[in-house]
C-alpha cells in the first residue's frame, strides 16, 4: 500500500465512477451477522480498508469470514469468544457495536476502545447509556468496555442526540433482547435504515415509527440473511465535486437519486447544472459557481461528511461562503492545509450561517468562512482522516503545481479503489 501520493495539475477531471455500498453500512451488516443461526451474504462490497479490518475483529470473536469479489460471507461463531483483543483498539469505531451482539452470544463481552477518525472527542457514553437501559452491567476502564447480561431485555432508550452508531447499536442489542424496545430521538440516515432492513430479513422485527421512534419487538433468534447494500452516497458526492471543482464533469454510477437529495440541491443552488437519469447523476458548471451557506446536520439535512468536499468547492466558487458544521465540533482539522494551499478560509467558535448548535458556547472552531475563488497552489500535505483526504485530493487536482499527500492509508480505508478511479477521470497521480 503507497504511503503518499503525488498530485500532478491534470485540468478537468471529466468521466465515470461506479460507486459500491458505503463503509458506514457494510461493517455493521457484518456485525449484525453474527446473530444468525447460518450464514449471511452482502454484495456490492466497497473494496476499503475497514472490511478487512472488521473481518479481522470478526475473526477474532470466532466468525468465519470469507471474501470473494464485491462480496462477504459471515459464518457466525460456533462457540464465541466473547473478548475482542487489545490489539484492536482504536483501528475503527466498529468494536463498541459487537458489545450487544457479544452479549446474546455469550453473556459477556469486551471490546477495546474505539478509534475512528479524528473529528472530534467522539464519546461512546450513549451506547454505554442504552446497554445499562437494557439491563447490562457495563464497566468502562481505560482500555475499553467490559459488559455482563445473561438476556437483555427490552428497555425505553432515550438518545440525547440522534447518534448513528448509537442507534445501531441500540438495533444490534434490542433485536434478540426479551420484550420491546423503543429508540426514542434515532438517527435516520440512509445507512442506519439500511441495517434496519437487513436485520429484518434476518428475522427481526422492527418498526420505523414517526418522529425518530424505532420500536424492536426482542426475537429469540434471527437468521442468515442476504443483502445488496446500496451506492455510497459520500463517495458519490466527493467524485461530484471533484469534477465540478476542476471545472470538469463526472457522472457518478450506482448511487440512487434519493441518497443524494439535499447535495443535489446544495449544488444547484451554487449555480451547478445536473442530470439525472438512469444512468447516473451528472454535475457541471459551465458559467461557474457562486457562493452559499450551508449548515450540517443530522439527516436528511446535509451530512457531516460532504463537509470538507463543500469546503474546496467554496474555494472556488464566486463570493463568500459560508459553513456550520452541527455534527462533530473538530471537524474542520484539514483547514490549515487548505488555508496553506491558498484556500482564503477563516474559521470561527460561533454558530455562523443557521441556528445555534450544540457547540455554541464552547471554544471549537466550528463555522468557516470562505472568499472565493483562491488559485490554489500545491504543497506538501498531511491527510488527518478519511474525508478531509479526499477533500486535498480535490484542492491538489485544482492547484497549479504538483502536491504531494501523505497517509493516503486514510483514504483507502474509505474509498473504493481511490487511486485508480482518480486516474481513470485524468488525474495525473502517482503512488509512492
Ligand atoms: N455522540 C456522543 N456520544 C455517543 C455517540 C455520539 O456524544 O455515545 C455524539 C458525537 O460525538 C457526535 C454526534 O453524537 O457529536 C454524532 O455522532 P454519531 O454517533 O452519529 O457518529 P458515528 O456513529 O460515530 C457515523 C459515521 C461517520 C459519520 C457520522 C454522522 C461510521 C463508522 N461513521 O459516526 O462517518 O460522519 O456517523 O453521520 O458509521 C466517515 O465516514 O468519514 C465518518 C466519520
Amino acid at each position: 500500500m503507497a504511503e503518499a501520493w503525488l498530485i500532478q495539475p491534470s485540468g478537468p477531471l471529466v468521466g465515470d465512477v461506479r460507486v459500491h455500498g458505503s463503509k458506514n453500512a457494510v461493517t455493521k451488516h457484518m456485525v449484525a451477522a453474527i446473530m444468525g443461526q447460518g450464514p449471511s451474504t452482502i454484495t456490492n462490497v466497497p473494496e476499503v480498508g475497514d472490511v478487512e479490518i472488521t473481518a479481522e475483529i470478526l475473526r477474532a470473536v470466532g466468525a468465519g469470514v470469507e471474501r470473494s469479489a464485491g462480496a462477504v460471507e459471515v459464518t457466525p461463531p460456533e462457540e464465541a469468544k466473547a473478548e475482542v483483543p487489545l490489539s484492536f483498539s482504536g483501528l475503527n469505531r466498529i468494536p463498541v457495536l459487537l458489545l450487544g451482539p457479544l452479549l446474546h452470544l455469550t453473556g459477556e463481552a469486551f471490546v477495546p476502545r474505539v478509534g475512528g477518525d479524528r473529528i472530534g472527542g467522539r464519546p461512546v457514553d450513549f451506547h454505554v447509556k442504552a446497554l445499562r437501559a437494557l439491563g447490562a452491567e457495563v464497566e468502562v476502564t481505560d482500555d475499553g468496555i467490559r459488559a455482563r447480561c445473561r438476556r437483555l431485555r427490552g428497555a425505553i432508550i432515550e438518545l440525547p442526540y440522534p447518534s448513528v452508531g448509537a442507534t445501531e447499536s441500540a438495533l444490534l442489542s434490542a433485536s434478540l433482547a426479551q420484550g420491546k424496545t423503543v429508540v426514542r430521538n434515532a438517527a435516520t440516515e440512509p445507512e442506519v435504515l439500511e441495517l434496519a432492513l437487513f436485520l429484518q430479513r434476518m428475522g427481526a422485527r422492527i418498526e420505523l415509527a414517526p418522529d425518530r421512534r424505532v420500536v424492536i419487538e426482542g426475537v429469540p433468534k434471527l437468521r442468515g440473511a442476504r443483502t445488496r447494500l446500496a451506492g455510497d452516497r459520500i463517495e458519490a458526492f466527493s467524485y461530484l465535486v471533484a469534477g465540478l471543482a476542476t471545472r470538469g464533469t463526472v457522472r457518478v454510477i450506482g448511487c440512487a437519486q434519493d441518497r443524494l437529495v439535499t447535495a443535489i440541491t446544495t449544488l444547484l443552488r451554487m449555480g451547478a447544472q445536473v442530470s439525472i437519469d438512469e444512468h447516473g447523476i451528472a454535475a457541471f458548471a459551465p458559467d461557474g459557481l457562486h457562493a452559499a451557506a450551508v449548515q450540517t446536520d443530522v439527516h436528511p439535512g446535509f451530512i457531516t461528511d460532504w463537509q470538507p468536499p463543500l469546503m474546496v468547492l467554496f474555494t472556488q466558487a464566486e463570493g463568500m461562503s459560508v459553513l456550520h458544521e452541527t455534527v462533530f465540533e473538530e471537524r474542520f482539522v484539514y483547514v490549515p492545509a487548505l488555508q496553506a494551499m491558498g484556500g482564503e478560509i477563516e474559521l470561527f467558535a460561533t454558530c455562523l450561517g443557521g441556528p445555534a448548535c450544540r457547540f455554541h458556547d464552547t471554544s471549537y472552531l466550528h463555522s468557516a468562512v470562505v472568499r472565493g475563488p483562491s488559485k490554489l497552489q500545491g504543497t506538501e500535505v498531511e491527510v488527518p482522516d478519511v474525508r478531509a483526504g479526499f477533500s486535498s485530493v480535490i484542492a491538489a487536482a485544482t492547484a497549479s503545481g504538483p502536491t504531494l499527500l501523505h497517509g493516503v492509508r486514510h483514504l483507502e480505508r474509505g474509498y473504493h479503489r481511490p487511486a485508480e478511479q482518480l486516474r481513470s477521470l485524468g488525474l495525473t497521480l502517482q503512488e509512492k
